[in-house]
């Protein structure tokens, strides 16, 4: 029997976040700059070399994938990549994956929709802050909503749950969630709620921005019949089931009600870096034992090192009069949330 992951605090992990690149379609406001330099591509962990620390955690208990980027469509080879990772989704215990996923923006789900499902996705999560074309188009600053909800209807007939993400920005879109919750119930789509993270500077007014969805709820819950369910997939969202919809309603508020105790996760970035906490910027570089030509016993070592300094809770800060929200300097599409 293995042994499995557990960080100081007696937290056992069981959840990986693998960004497979930095790079991205679009340039959402709260996570990347207007105008991006990605990394060079050597710097970027080949897909041998992620299936190669994927596979050191699976054999020490971790049992939830989900890839993200940037936005993970877009490099070259993704499919065969998932495909690989799918074999643990059929393997026998211990070593097996309960769950293989991605979070992505949609737009190049009407080409890996029918390919992801067959490597074993079931259920995927699709980016999505605004049902105006304008305002998705100035919030994503490159997209276009046309082809979001066209990766949304793809991945739907392709066979896939999906979960829309929806980052709550007050001011900007936090006036049609009554919308976004109708629209999600007519094409058969969860939707999860998130406050904005202060990760990197990228040009957004987080202070201005920033909304505690505790508000939020209060609010929905007098024009919708919301029922707490009290499975939380082990994840950081909290969810309700909404009556009229038959669909769940998640809420993610690292800032205003964090969840920290129970974290299951760590997170690798599409450069080899462990970051054991989205909201802190240590991290145990991974890349350097691979290619110094390190075992999968050194990996360990370094993985057991990151965990015994996994913060107790992220640095994300709320702000109080007159002061600004403090937040790691990395941006969001390195290790992708
Ligand atoms: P599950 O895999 O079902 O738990 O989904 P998820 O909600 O973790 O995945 P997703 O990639 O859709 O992320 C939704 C939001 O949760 C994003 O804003 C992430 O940055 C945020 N998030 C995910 N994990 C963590 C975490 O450990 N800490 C914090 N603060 N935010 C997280
Ligand atoms: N705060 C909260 N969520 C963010 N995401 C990206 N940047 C931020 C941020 N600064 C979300 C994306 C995507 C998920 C991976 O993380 O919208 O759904
Ligand atoms: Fe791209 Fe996702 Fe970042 Fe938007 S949030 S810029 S879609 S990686």
């Amino acid at each position: 029997m293995q042994s499995g992951l557990i960080d100081s605090q007696g937290r056992h992990v069981s959840y990986l976040r693998v960004s497979v690149t930095d790079r991205c379609d679009m340039r959402c406001l709260y996570c990347m700059a207007e105008e991006m330099e990605f990394l060079p591509r050597d710097d970027v962990l080949t897909f041998a070399e992620l299936d190669r620390i994927c596979t050191v955690f699976i054999h020490r208990g971790v049992r939830r994938i989900r890839l993200t980027g940037g936005e993970p469509l877009v490099r070259r080879g993704i499919d065969g990549f998932v495909r690989e990772l799918g074999r643990w989704t059929t393997g026998s215990a211990p070593a097996k994956l309960d769950e293989l996923t991605l979070t992505t923006n949609g737009t190049q789900l009407p080409v890996h929709a029918t390919a992801l499902r067959a490597a074993g996705v079931r259920r995927i999560n699709v980016s999505m802050d605004s049902l105006d074309p304008a305002r998705f188009a100035s919030i994503t600053r490159r997209g276009t909503l046309e082809r979001t909800i066209a990766g949304i209807h793809a991945a739907r007939e392709a066979g896939l749950e999906v979960r829309v993400n929806t980052v709550v920005m007050r001011g900007v879109n936090d006036d049609e969630l009554d919308r976004l919750i109708a629209w999600c119930g007519e094409v058969g789509a969860d939707l999860c709620l998130i406050e904005t993270m202060p990760m990197g500077e990228t040009g957004d007014d987080r202070t201005e921005h920033y909304l505690p969805l505790g508000e939020v709820r209060r609010d929905l819950a007098q024009k919708w019949h919301l029922v707490p369910l009290t499975d939380r997939s082990a994840g950081p969202a909290r969810y309700m089931r909404v009556e009229e919809t038959g669909r769940r309603l998640g809420f993610i508020t690292p800032l205003s009600h964090d969840f920290c105790a129970t974290c299951n996760r760590v997170r690798v970035s599409c450069t080899g870096q462990l970051y054991t906490c989205l909201g802190s910027d240590g991290a145990v570089d991974l890349r350097r034992i691979l290619r110094e030509g390190g075992t999968d016993d050194d990996l360990l070592t370094a993985i057991n090192l990151a965990l015994a300094f996994k913060p107790a809770r992220h640095d994300f800060f709320i702000p109080q009069e007159g002061q600004d929200v403090r937040g790691p300097t990395r941006l969001m599409n390195v290790t992708g949330g």
